[in-house]
């Protein structure tokens, strides 16, 4: 790299890449090794205690085993910490393992209780409110933060945007009400191409790898960036529960984060015209997006997050409704998971927020959409004829029950 502070389009495309040329490579190996030869026996435990005690694999030490350390997943990790702004990155299996790992870290650690706002990932507000692992949740706004803490809560717990209503969040307000309890901020939707928490006061950012970051609906995984005193708490929690990223996974995963850049910036283009088509549809209610008129009240668009992204949601005023359009997209895949090079459509309070109590889940005529690197208009058009397909269901529905 030849400039002093390359910017995030060239780090995205060298990062965790510096020593290929050394290697005689131009793509990173893949190493599928599950064991790695021991020098000896003593050697051999060193490496194993360095490694499960949380630290990274030192220079020359045998890798022991895939659970502990991965060439290639390391790499990814470099990458992705990079991008963040972080000091080191963990990755896992996916993002709800991500998720558990801190979790298991906090209740390991004598410090339980969480405090958590509303909207979260349906499985995020899931894992928090069964309390499964061991944790307690308290859940409250942005300005009932600090009330809200206790003696022992270990972990401040945000989104934003958030899933699947696109609130946003002000970290800095998040991080001034938490004081000193560690927050962490998950910026799935945002990724470290349209806003990076660290830099907003938060201490670990956890990411649904899965989505924009691998970009490309192949792989399942999570990471989190953070210091390296979380990441030396992190790790020995990965490698006893197992919840690691596989190496081909981890593999691909680096490969999207070179087109993460261009991929973000031409899939949120596409969803501001898509938001403001339908902001003018009279069978749209609300459109639901940071850059859609009132949905930015405190200015964060432009501040904390450079761009208003790529997913949206919009309110068709019913379930009935909400599920004919989602049905009658043909381009538009009806599924769950976001951030893809193809566009999907999901209805989160009959999927992605099944499990959320129901006071908390999104209003049942919310659809979340997730736009991808097709022709905008081509969108449109497959919305345009769900819409309309809807309607044609509606009017039967209406004269079949005025029949009975
Ligand atoms: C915002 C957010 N966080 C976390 C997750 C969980 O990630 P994963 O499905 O990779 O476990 C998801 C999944 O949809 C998500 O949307």
């Amino acid at each position: 790299m030849t400039s002093q502070h390359p910017g995030v389009d060239t780090r995205a495309v060298h990062a965790g890449r510096a020593d290929l040329t050394a290697l005689g490579v131009h793509v990173p190996p893949i190493d599928l090794s599950s064991t790695y030869p021991l020098p000896d026996v003593e050697a051999g435990g060193e490496a194993y205690d360095q490694m499960a005690g949380g630290g990274e694999r030192l220079e020359g030490q045998s890798a022991v085993y895939q659970r502990l350390w991965s060439p290639g997943v390391a790499r990814f990790e470099e990458a992705l910490a990079d991008l963040e702004g972080g000091e080191a990155g963990v990755a896992f299996a996916s993002g709800m393992a991500a998720l558990s790992a801190v979790l298991l870290a906090c209740v390991g650690a004598g410090t339980p209780h969480v405090v958590a706002v509303r909207p979260l990932y349906g499985g995020s507000d899931h894992l928090l409110a069964t309390g499964l692992l061991g944790t307690r949740v308290t859940w409250t706004d942005v300005d009932g933060i600090a009330d809200a803490l206790e003696p022992d809560t270990g972990l401040v717990v945000v989104e934003t945007p958030a899933n699947p209503t696109l609130d946003l969040v002000d970290l800095r307000a998040v991080a001034r009400g938490a004081g000193g309890v560690p927050v962490l901020v998950d910026n799935t939707f945002a990724t470290p191409v349209l806003q990076r928490p660290l830099e907003h006061g938060a201490t670990i950012v956890l990411h649904s790898v899965t989505k924009f970051l691998a970009g490309h609906g192949d792989v399942l995984a999570g990471a989190l960036v953070t210091s390296d005193a979380w990441a030396e708490r992190i790790r020995p929690v990965r490698a006893v529960t197992g919840a690691v990223l596989h190496p081909l996974s981890a593999y691909l995963a680096h490969r999207g984060l070179q087109t993460l850049p261009l991929r973000v910036r031409a899939q949120q283009e596409s969803a501001q015209v898509i938001a403001w088509w339908l902001a003018g549809k009279a069978d749209v209610q609300r459109v639901l997006y940071p850059g859609a008129p009132g949905c930015d009240p405190a200015g964060l668009v432009g501040t904390q997050m450079s761009g208003p992204g790529a997913v949206l949601a919009l309110d068709l005023g019913s379930y009935r409704r909400a599920a004919a359009v989602a049905q009658s997209c043909r381009l538009v895949t009806h599924a769950v998971s976001l951030g893809g090079v193809d566009s999907l459509v999901q209805h989160p309070a009959a999927l992605t927020h099944r499990p959320v109590a129901e006071d908390a889940r999104p209003a049942a005529g919310i659809l979340r959409l997730s736009v991808g690197l097709e022709t905008p208009e081509d969108i449109i058009a497959d919305l345009e004829q769900a819409i309309l397909a809807a309607n044609v269901l509606e009017d039967q529905r209406q004269e079949h029950d005025s029949l009975v």
